[in-house]
């Protein structure tokens, strides 16, 4: 059976920088039309100019062709001034402002302590109608790691909402019955974005007969009656939940090692894992609003025009792929998809 749809964009994606950029690229230009690109880089990207700087590497590095189109974004630091928030919405390339809580992820260390250090910078995303994205999980070295994301909620994301009414928010990677519910009642200011691992897999994934580092990411994978309203979530309709892949690579070794990196690569699959995950649950149906609608209508751009066409039918992964000068395991290496994109339809 063929499924055809509206190209999709990824809104949440890390595409590093240099050989690893040139490694992963292809694969989401293959798919995607545009994907909002994470500005996690060492060092952070935290100016316009720097932002303007990773974009042309990007368009470089695209394949020869190739009409992708990365959504710029910048690292939310102490301190980020109201200038710089008004040159980022004047440019036409930068598309939000995220919030790592320091030390939560993969090349947080620069991120914020306490939001209200950044205060001025979202009065100004506010006053500007450029969104915040946030990576929700508290920091707090007490609160247990599967109850990171709840806490978060009650912690900032709520009283930032009272302080901020008019701030739109995207809550990143949602991987939570809470986050779900957050995000319904708070209106169509608020959406969220859902990766493919949290709608396919549940914590169990990471213990399957030992331990399994290409299963670690952040937020870490939840129980059952997450992954469960994750999906409800997905094919509701709702325009508050979006396609994010949250494509992270991470070099083989630095993953399979006694303190691993958190971060899963799914860009090879990006869309055909969702087909997966939809026709599982009876909705193929409504993976075109997710993946190719919603998220552009939240961030106020046209939709594409072009289609893709998906076949079930099944395929596996390679092992690894070249990775600069590295590995890079992707998801379900070796392993069965039960969706593949019918030809290379780079755009
Ligand atoms: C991401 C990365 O590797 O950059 N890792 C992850 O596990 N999701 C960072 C992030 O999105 O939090
Ligand atoms: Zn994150
Ligand atoms: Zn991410």
């Amino acid at each position: 059976m063929n499924f055809s749809m509206i190209r999709p964009d990824d809104w949440h994606l890390h595409l590093r920088d240099g050989a690893a950029l040139s490694a992963v690229l292809a694969h989401t230009a293959q798919r995607f039309g545009r994907a909002v690109v994470m500005p996690n880089l060492k060092p952070p990207i935290t100016t316009v100019a720097a932002a303007g700087a990773y974009r042309d590497r990007i368009l470089a590095a695209r394949p020869i062709g190739s009409r992708f189109e990365p959504l710029m974004t910048l690292y939310l630091t102490e301190g980020m001034n109201a200038e710089e928030i008004g040159r980022a919405k004047a440019c036409g390339f930068v598309h939000g402002v995220k919030y790592y809580p320091a030390g939560a992820t993969t090349n947080s260390d620069a991120g914020v302590t306490g939001l209200e250090r950044a205060y001025e910078a979202l009065e100004a995303l506010e006053a500007h109608d450029l969104p915040l994205l946030v990576h929700g999980e508290s920091t707090d070295p007490a609160v247990d790691v599967f109850d990171r994301e709840s806490i978060f909620i009650d912690r900032v994301l709520i009283p930032v909402r009272e302080r901020f009414p008019l701030l739109r928010i995207v809550f990143e990677h949602v991987t939570t019955r809470e986050a779900v519910d957050f995000v319904r009642s708070a209106g169509p200011r608020v959406a969220a974005t859902i990766t493919p691992q949290h709608l396919l897999l549940n914590r169990n994934a990471l213990f399957q007969g030992g331990i399994r580092p290409h299963y670690y990411c952040l937020p870490v994978l939840k129980r059952e009656q997450h992954r469960t309203a994750l999906v409800e979530a997905a094919i509701s309709g709702s325009p508050q939940f979006f396609l994010g892949t949250d494509s992270a690579p991470h070099a083989r070794h630095t993953k399979e090692t006694t303190c691993g990196c958190a971060g899963i690569y799914s860009a090879h699959a990006g869309i055909e894992l969702y087909a997966e995950a939809f026709d599982r649950a009876g909705a193929l149906s409504q993976l075109e609003g997710f993946a190719s609608m919603h998220g552009a209508d939240f961030y106020r751009l046209p939709r594409n025009t072009d289609l893709i066409t998906l076949a079930r039918e099944s395929w596996s992964p390679p092992q690894s792929y070249s990775f600069g000068e590295h590995e890079l395991v992707p998801f379900r290496a070796g392993e069965m998809i039960a969706w593949k994109l019918l030809e290379d339809t780079t755009r």
